[in-house]
Parts: structure tokens; C-alpha cells; sequence
């Protein structure tokens, strides 16, 4: 038995899982489950990733705090996962404990190899946004071939690399403006000091042909280039512990994080880390994209060796989706969310479109509506679904025969090809497999066909004989649900319910099943109907539309009315400003004031037993009972202001001009009762 562990990439947290990600998740998955069934211990371990630029842009869009952001994605991303039948054994997240344990370590081990060097570099600075820009957000021209509309760090037309501080005429993507350079320091890992090993590790068939020779390039003249690891704060990351100010670049902690995220997985079921990251026994199997494999196959090698981890046993690369042979685009609706595509479609078939696609080479494949429908219709429903769903309610009150009867050796042929397939699923090599289990199903529909049970049922004397048919054709469709159990793993439920067993393991398919109940046939896969597609591709445009109508951050414009009527007050120090005791209180009581229209009395807690009564006229725009519970800033250290109804302690925090638009100053997600504000 092998002993294996499995990771995707984690996806980023700032966007929707979509079709072009499923790709991979879907490829992983159907390897994952072929290898359990072959009965090797296999873990297949995810988590988002969740640092970086991206992630805090979004978050301040939002209004909100980076943390609940991830947190919602998480759960979202998870939710569309095991949407598809992707069923992880962990699904963690970059910004956990485990994953800073991690980091801690292999930092250490890094700087302890002296891999690590500091060095000023030109960076360049949004100064409307006040951020250091990620590669990522700046576009300009290509410096090497001169291409207009380039990304930051590599040239989509001539595959040069460079710095974002290279780009001729660069743009901030975020703002729109020019963005200036500034130094700041930064950190280096030397992976220069690995070439050798690394040169070597990269040819020594753990990657596909195509990348090895593709990376073969690197070595051959030029030393590798220091990896720029750290980004100076503001940045949504972990602090580097001996360099403060400085936060890991998201690069760093994301491939951290599958050791973080199985550390989690150990921590639940009893498990040593080290029998899995750093065990000669286990087998350690990447599924990325192309556009990241300098990360897994230069990068992440690097600090794993550095560190004593065990290296990866494979990387397994895919190529890009593209949809009727382009790329995804939001305006044509071709980029589908997970989620959509869930509302109209069964995730069944985008399963096996994609399993009859895959290949183990590094190339694109394309996703064909009309090819889609054609393929499921005629593969799943047509070939396969069918031998069961013609055969089954024939012999619902016989059984299946007591002796497997003579078919001529199809199912003989059936189980001799288990093999073959088994390789093709073991090699990436999906497409053949299906290939093969057509074949297969090919072989079986003629045997119905001629045997015709529809009309065997009409004759008592052929009784026995309708039910040897039948017989064969639902074990020929269970060996079929078997082999195709990895990428219909519903069908295979389905269809083991018929025999009253789980068809959860590969040997199952060698031997036919007899003499036992046939349970009531229930339906088990619909033909895709065409007009879903399109519905599907309609709803993705009319969002895209929708999102686009929004207005981008830097265009909102908003009236000058509110300063007008209420101008800024004379400019006061910050020790006169720091006299006002800001703080963070929860209303923990509110009622009304039977005599006085516009008050609410409140409760205020500031923590522990620092409790205050404040009268707060807000009456006009709050319902006393919407207030209990919620966090407001409070001025603390006022004077307490004799009232006719009481003694007012303070004085909460809010904007607007009176009556109904009065508005509650709340601190985000995270403050707690007695925190200053300032
Ligand atoms: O390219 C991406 O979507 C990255 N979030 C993948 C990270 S993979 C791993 F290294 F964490
Ligand atoms: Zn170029």
C-alpha cells in the first residue's frame, strides 16, 4: 500500500472558484479517489490562500476587515468544492497557526543556510493609494519586446521576466494613476546556492517532459535570480519575525500552507507531521497550472530541501481552459462561477467532460458547449446509464441469475482491461481512460440490442433467459461504474444501490456479482439540455455587466453639501486631540424615555465592570431594540451631565444632520468593549 499525499493550489481568497479552476480540482480529485479505491493510503489536502494585496484591496472595497473577508471565502470556496464532489481530507487556510509554525521553521532554516540577503530595491508606489504596488497591479510596455498592456513581472508576448520597475510607462491598475518609484528594503533567498541540485532535481522525472526541458533554460548560462521574498507594510501577511516591518510575500507562505494545512489534518486523526513531510515512505504529488510552476518546480524545492522536508515525488502540470476555443472571457459569459454553473447544470457532467479532456501532457483544453452536450448525452446517459436503465426493472422481483451465465467472455474482456485503465488513470492519461471505458461500453450495448429483454419479458418460457441478459448487462454496467467511479462518483452510488453494496474499491470490477436482489431502478442521470447552457452563459454576461456597472473605487465622486454646511473645525494638536478619550463600547441595555421624544437610555459597557449610563438623542433614526449588542465609539472621560431624567456618563459617536439620518459609528469586526480609539 502507498502512502500519498496530495495537494492543489490553493486558490487565491479573493475571487470565486470558477469553471478554468475546476480543471484542476476536478483532475486532482478524480486522482485522488482512483487512488483510494486502489486501496493506497491518500490524503488529498487544500486550504485558500489568502495573503497579499489583492486580498486587503478587496476587503477595504468592501468595507470590511481582511479576516471576515477570508473567512466568507473560505466557507464559499468549500461550499462550491464539495458542490463538484471534490472531497478533501483537509481544506485549511494560509492564515492559520499551523501554517506560521511553518513558516517560522523554514525561515530559520533559510537563514541558518545564510540563503537570505537584504537589499534596497526601486519599487513602485501608488501615491494616490498609498501602497506599494504588487506586480500585479501595474501595466505598462514590455521593456524587452516593447508590447503595450503588460503585467508587471513577465511579458505575456516574449516571455521575458523583469522587475515592475522595469515596465516603460507603467499604470497602477488600482488607481489608474502613475505610479512613482520608491526604495525600500527587501529580502532575498539565494537560490543560486541550490543551482546544482536544483538543476538536477528538475531532470530527475518529477515533472512532465515539457517542463523539464522548458526549465532546462535556467541553468544552462546565467545564475538563478535572489527570489524577492519580503514586501514592506501596510501587507496583508505575516510579520517577518527578524525583520519587523516587513511581511512575507505571499509567495512565501502559500505552498506553506499544504504543510500547514496537513498539520491540521494530523492534529485531528493522531498523526505525526514528519510521517508525512518528512518520511522516505510517503509520496508527496502537486497539481498546479503552467502559469505557477516556477514556484513548485525552482522556488518551493528550494525551501523544502533547505529545510529537510520531504520533495515533492511529482508535479503533475495542466494546461489553461478555454471555451469554444478561447480564452474565458466575462463579456462573452464564457468565465462561469462554480456556483452558476451549479444552479443550471449537474456537476456529473462537467466531470466527465473534463476527465474525457485531460491528458498528462502540459496542454490547453477546450471546453465545446455543443461537444459537452453531445458527450454526456451520448457517452453517459446514452451508453452507459442505459445498459441499467433497460435491464433493470426486467428482473426487480427474480434477482440476478444464480450463476453468472455464459456471455460469449465480455465480462471476461471487462476485467482484463482494468489494468490498462488503471495505468491510464495513474499516468494523468484521463482522456484514454474514458477512451477505453467507451470502448467497453460499446462492446455491451450490442449484447442488449441483440438479446432485446424487451422482448424476452413478453414470452413466460424465455423467463429465464430474460433474467441471464439482464444479468450480464448490469454487471457489464457495474464494472463500467467502477471504472468510472473516480469521475462519477454519484453514478457509482447509484449504481451500487442496485446491488446493495459500495462500489468503493478497483477489484470489485474483476469479479461479477450473482444471485442477489436487484433493488428498484431510480433514476440516475438526466441528458444535459442545451437551453441550461445557455441560460448559464446568459446569467454569467448579465453579472459581469452588472459588476462592471459599478462604479471603480477612484471614479466615486461625492457632493461637497455635507462640508458645506458643517466646514471643517479649527486645526487643534494631537495632544489636544488625544484629551478626548475615544472608546469602544457595547450598548448592553437600551430602553425608551417614557418623557422625553428623542432620547434612548443606554447602557454602555466598556469591559468588565466599567458600565456607564448614557442619554443619546437618536431616538428619530434607532429603535431602542435594534441597538442592544452592538459595538460604538464613545466619548469616555466627558463630564457627567446632570439631566432631568439622570445623570448622562458620555457620549456616543454619529454623523448626519438629525431626524431620521442619524448613523451609529460601529468599529469593524474584531474591536471589544474598552479599546481606545485613535
Ligand atoms: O496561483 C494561484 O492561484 C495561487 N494562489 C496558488 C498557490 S499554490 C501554493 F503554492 F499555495
Ligand atoms: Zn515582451
Amino acid at each position: 500500500m502507498r502512502k500519498i499525499l496530495v495537494t492543489s493550489a490553493l486558490p487565491y481568497a479573493n475571487g470565486p472558484i470558477h469553471i478554468g479552476h475546476l480543471v484542476e480540482y476536478l483532475q486532482t480529485d478524480i486522482w485522488v479517489r482512483f487512488q483510494k479505491m486502489r486501496g493506497n493510503r491518500c490524503l488529498y489536502i487544500c486550504a485558500d490562500d489568502t495573503h497579499g494585496t489583492a486580498i486587503s484591496i478587496r476587503a477595504q472595497k468592501e468595507g470590511r476587515s481582511e479576516e471576515d473577508l477570508i473567512a466568507d471565502m473560505s466557507e464559499a470556496h468549500q461550499r462550491d468544492f464539495a458542490g463538484f464532489g471534490i472531497e478533501f481530507d483537509n481544506y485549511g487556510s494560509t492564515n492559520s497557526e499551523e501554517s506560521l509554525k511553518f513558516c517560522h521553521e523554514i525561515w530559520q532554516s533559510l537563514r541558518d543556510a545564510e540563503m537570505v540577503v537584504e537589499r534596497d530595491i526601486d519599487q513602485l508606489f501608488d501615491v494616490d493609494k498609498g501602497v506599494f504596488l504588487a506586480d500585479r497591479f501595474v501595466r505598462g510596455t514590455c521593456p524587452v519586446c516593447g508590447s503595450q498592456d503588460q503585467p508587471g513581472d513577465n511579458c505575456d508576448k516574449c516571455n521575458a521576466t523583469y522587475s515592475p520597475a522595469e515596465l516603460v510607462n507603467p499604470v497602477s491598475t488600482l488607481s489608474g494613476t502613475t505610479p512613482e518609484i520608491r526604495s525600500a528594503k527587501h529580502l532575498f533567498v539565494q537560490i543560486e546556492k541550490l543551482h546544482d541540485f536544483l538543476a538536477e532535481w528538475t531532470q530527475s522525472g518529477t515533472l512532465p517532459p515539457e517542463s523539464a526541458n522548458y526549465l532546462k533554460n535556467f541553468f544552462l548560462n546565467e545564475p538563478l535570480r535572489d527570489w524577492d521574498i519580503s514586501r514592506p507594510g501596510p501587507y496583508f501577511g505575516f510579520e517577518i519575525p527578524d525583520s519587523p516591518g516587513n511581511y512575507w510575500y505571499v509567495w512565501f507562505d502559500a505552498p506553506i500552507g499544504y504543510i500547514g494545512s496537513t498539520q491540521q489534518w494530523c492534529d485531528a486523526n493522531g498523526e505525526k507531521i514528519e510521517d508525512w513531510w518528512k518520511s522516505d515512505q510517503t509520496e508527496i504529488h502537486h497539481f498546479i497550472g503552467k502559469d505557477i510552476q516556477y514556484f513548485h518546480t525552482l522556488f518551493w524545492p528550494a525551501m523544502l530541501k533547505t529545510a529537510g522536508f520531504k520533495l515533492p515525488t511529482k508535479v503533475h502540470i495542466h494546461g489553461f481552459l478555454t471555451v469554444d476555443g478561447e480564452k474565458m472571457s466575462k463579456s462573452r459569459g464564457t468565465f462561469i462561477e462554480g456556483a452558476k454553473y451549479l444552479e443550471h447544470l449537474d456537476p456529473s457532467y462537467l466531470r466527465y467532460y473534463y476527465a474525457t479532456r485531460l491528458s498528462s501532457k502540459v496542454e490547453d483544453l477546450d471546453l465545446n458547449p455543443e461537444e459537452f452536450v453531445n458527450k454526456v448525452n451520448s457517452d453517459l446517459v446514452g451508453k452507459v446509464v442505459n445498459l441499467a436503465s433497460r435491464t433493470a426493472k426486467f428482473i426487480k422481483d427474480t434477482g440476478l441469475s444464480a450463476e453468472y451465465p455464459n456471455d460469449g467472455g465480455l465480462f471476461e474482456t471487462f476485467a482484463s482491461r482494468g489494468s490498462e485503465i488503471a495505468e491510464a488513470y495513474e499516468a494523468g492519461d484521463y482522456s484514454k481512460a474514458m477512451r477505453m471505458v467507451m470502448e467497453l461500453a460499446d462492446q455491451a450495448n450490442p449484447f442488449v440490442e441483440t438479446n432485446a429483454p424487451w422482448d424476452l419479458r413478453k414470452d413466460p418460457d424465455k423467463a429465464k433467459q430474460l433474467q441471464e441478459v439482464c444479468t450480464v448487462a448490469l454487471n457489464l454496467f457495474r464494472t463500467l461504474a467502477i471504472y468510472l467511479a473516480p469521475v462519477l462518483p454519484d453514478l457509482a452510488t447509484k449504481a451500487g444501490e442496485l446491488f446493495g453494496e459500495k462500489l468503493d474499491c478497483w477489484t470489485m470490477a474483476q469479479t461479477p456479482v450473482t444471485d442477489r436482489p436487484v433493488a428498484k431502478f431510480k433514476h440516475m442521470m438526466q441528458r444535459v439540455d442545451p437551453e441550461k447552457i445557455e441560460i448559464m452563459i446568459e446569467e454569467s454576461r448579465e453579472k459581469s455587466e452588472t459588476e462592471q456597472a459599478a462604479p471603480p473605487i477612484s471614479s466615486w465622486n461625492d457632493s461637497d453639501e455635507a462640508l458645506k454646511a458643517d466646514p471643517i473645525a479649527e486645526e487643534i494638536s494631537i495632544e489636544e486631540f488625544f484629551k478626548t478619550d475615544l472608546r469602544v463600547a457595547r450598548i448592553i441595555a437600551a430602553n425608551e424615555v417614557p418623557e422625553a421624544r428623542k432620547l434612548v437610555q443606554l447602557t454602555l459597557s466598556l469591559g468588565g465592570e466599567e458600565i456607564r449610563n448614557v442619554f443619546a438623542g437618536i431616538k428619530s433614526a434607532y429603535q431602542p431594540e435594534e441597538l442592544e449588542g452592538r459595538l460604538v465609539v464613545m466619548v469616555a472621560n466627558l463630564a457627567p451631565r446632570k439631566m432631568k431624567f439622570g445623570v448622562s456618563e458620555g457620549m456616543i459617536i454619529a454623523s448626519g444632520p438629525g431626524g431620521k439620518e442619524i448613523f451609529l459609528l460601529s468599529p469593524d469586526a474584531g474591536a471589544v468593549p474598552g479599546q481606545r480609539v485613535g
